[in-house]
């Protein structure tokens, strides 16, 4: 079953909690919530406060996308409002050591991987992951073009995941649409970001219906 994680960075925030009671009614699985610290990437999003707000509105599980620099500073704080945290592989901290504080505190975890990182990087930390991420745009904007690259890196992770058996949830996260969404799939993820294809449109239950039906 394909999970749908709409990405709320394009989003008009003074509207959100509109917005959102239309995407649990349109029937997504999460909301994906990207933040950025100006650092790790080249943009400033949000912090927890908003996702605290958020958590008071929302039954819908909270998937939180850090791209923060050395995110291990602030895991003990995120995970008071979040069902999912994912960080990057590249941000700069123990990653085996976060992960496992991560699930220590009761939350899911997840490791990210750039479009230059190669999956092979992360096979030793599967074990201690409950979903893995693969970037399909350079991290830090959203409404950008997908990039095919990563349906290898997808496939190589599924194909690993099947070797180990693991039952992962691999995610991937930019430029989904209804043309790049059947390929991912095809390719080995089940859950799929989409932030400007969703937040752009007039109907966006009909775009979530549109994702659902792959
Ligand atoms: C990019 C973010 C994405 C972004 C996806 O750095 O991680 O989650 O919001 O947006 P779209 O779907 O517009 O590419
Ligand atoms: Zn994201």
């Amino acid at each position: 079953m394909i999970k749908i994680s709409p990405s709320v960075l394009t989003a008009d925030f003074l509207t959100l909690e509109n917005d959102i009671k239309k995407l649990e009614d349109a029937g997504v699985d999460m909301l994906h919530l990207d933040v950025m610290d100006g650092e790790f990437v080249p943009n400033i999003s949000f912090g927890n406060p908003i996702i605290k707000s958020i958590k008071a509105h929302t039954r819908l599980p909270l998937d939180v996308h850090l791209m923060i620099d050395r995110p291990h500073r602030y895991i003990d704080e995120f995970a008071k409002y979040a069902d999912i945290i994912s960080f990057h592989y590249e941000a700069g901290s123990d990653n085996a050591a976060t992960l496992k504080r991560i699930r220590e505190l009761g939350v899911m975890s997840a490791i990210v991987i750039k479009p230059c990182t190669e999956p092979e990087c992360v096979f030793d930390l599967l074990p201690l992951c409950d979903m893995v991420l693969v970037m399909s745009v350079e991290p830090g904007f959203g409404g950008q073009k997908f990039m095919p690259q990563a349906l290898a890196k997808l496939s190589a992770l599924r194909d690993e995941c099947n070797r180990r058996g693991l039952d992962m949830l691999i995610e991937v996260d930019g430029g989904i649409n209804a043309e790049t969404a059947p390929l991912a799939v095809k390719a080995g993820a089940n859950v799929l970001v989409a932030g400007n294809y969703i937040f752009s449109a007039d109907d966006m239950a009909a775009r979530v219906k549109e994702i659902k039906s792959i």
